[in-house]
């Protein structure tokens, strides 16, 4: 283990990895260390939806090779609301789609290209504490000292909180519902991803390949997964995508469990020598398929600025994307949810934007853009 080297990275998620694997393209030194064991962060359930700048960021970092050989490209989704359901053709509105391809195995090919590399990976090593002003982190083996901290340890990591509150803004909303998530071994029932507004609640369905379907039912923040039977989740979905003419396929669930909603930022993102990347620093619901993409798109700044200079700006480059897609989850969220207390007024308003961004080209090119990743807004 180096007691010393140019980025120690806390966390071998989306952002760390792919942060250890631009600096290796480049000739940076790093040391990654990594709280769970390599098993465990390889068989994570997360997000699925790759943007286009994402896709392509990977391929030019040369893990691209399975991600364009099992990865699955969409041009568009389905809104579904008042029993009908209607096409976003987002290739065709804006020039680019979306690739089908489950943070897991973006995750799988980052780790294996490091390992290949023979690359410090430090897996089961949880960092205690970091000190921003001397670049020192400590594990339970020992201290690193680094040139530059980046604290890619999620929401729940070491790193923002070694921030003094008199320097850190933080902004929040928590959502009154959750997602209860499954994934179910059986061909996906539709071409696009159908994000669907009901009465009775969200659903979405989506898959993560030819054989794989992921899906998704909205519950309350703190359900209890085992109130959720399969057969129970299946009548649920079936109800709220019902169409006529069209069937939900049902199979083997493989994997339950319940995911929170809220939306989370940290202002600045920069602090002496720590520089935090993705769920470190934001969180978004869902809803609008961000999360990960947004820890990519940080890690691509902060690698560049390490390599080429302007680390001083790292946190305002970073934090205008971060306020879109910030918005743009919220919209997508509060436009398709039922709101506990159901007021009328509000679901009529739903209604009217969905039909808005499902007749009017100008807004669904909106809706478009930011689906599919704008660049720099
Ligand atoms: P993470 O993936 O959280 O990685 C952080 C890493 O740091 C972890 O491996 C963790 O073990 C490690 N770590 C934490 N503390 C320490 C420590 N002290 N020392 C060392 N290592 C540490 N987004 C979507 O777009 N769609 C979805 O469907 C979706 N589903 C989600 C479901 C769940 C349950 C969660 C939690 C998130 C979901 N997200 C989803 C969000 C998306 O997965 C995240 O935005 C993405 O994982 C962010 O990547 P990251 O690398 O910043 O953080
Ligand atoms: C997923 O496939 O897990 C997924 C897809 C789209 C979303 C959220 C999650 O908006």
């Amino acid at each position: 283990m180096p007691v010393r080297t140019r980025v120690g990275v806390v966390g071998a998620g989306p952002a760390g990895l792919t942060l250890a694997r631009l600096l290796e393209r480049a000739g940076v030194e790093t040391v990654v260390l990594e709280a769970r064991s390599r098993e465990y962060c390889e068989q994570r359930i997360r997000a699925g939806v790759l943007e286009h700048p994402t896709a392509a960021l990977l391929r030019e970092a040369g893990v691209g090779e399975r991600l364009d050989r099992e990865g699955i490209e969409h041009g568009g989704i389905y809104l579904q609301f008042e029993g009908e359901r209607h096409h976003v053709p987002m290739r065709e509105l804006v020039g680019q789609g979306i690739v089908v391809y489950g943070q897991t195995e973006v995750v799988k090919d980052l780790i294996e290209a490091r390992v290949e590399g023979g690359l410090p990976l430090l897996f089961d090593t949880p960092v205690e504490s970091i000190d921003p002003q001397s670049g020192v982190i400590r594990h339970a083996g020992g201290e690193l000292e680094c040139d530059v901290i980046a604290g890619c340890d999620g929401f729940h990591g070491v790193c923002r909180s070694s921030i003094p509150d008199s320097v850190l803004r933080t902004f929040e909303r928590a959502y009154p519902f959750g997602w209860l998530g499954i994934l179910a071994s059986v061909a996906p029932s539709t071409d696009e991803l159908v994000y669907a507004h009901h009465e009775r609640g969200f659903a979405l369905l989506s898959l993560r390949s030819p054989q794989l379907s992921r899906s998704y039912v909205q519950v309350s923040p703190d359900e209890d997964v085992a109130a959720w039977p399969d057969e129970r989740i299946w009548e649920e979905l079936r109800i709220r995508t019902a169409l006529d003419g069209w069937e939900l396929k049902e199979g083997p669930v493989l994997e339950k469990g319940v995911t929170g909603m809220r939306s989370f930022v940290t202002q600045p993102m920069q602090h002496e020598r720590l520089y935090l990347a993705g769920d470190a620093a934001h969180i978004v619901p869902p809803t609008g398929a961000k999360g990960l993409n947004l820890a990519i798109a940080d890690v691509r700044v902060l690698a560049e600025a390490i390599v080429d200079g302007g680390l001083e700006r790292y946190s305002e480059r970073c934090l205008r994307r971060v306020w879109r897609a910030e918005h743009f989850s919220w919209w997508m969220t509060s436009m398709l949810h039922k709101l506990p207390g159901g007021d009328p007024f509000d679901e009529q308003l739903q209604l009217s934007q969905l039909r808005y961004v499902t007749t009017s080209e100008a807004a669904a090119r909106g809706l478009a853009e930011n689906y599919t990743g704008l660049v720099a807004p």
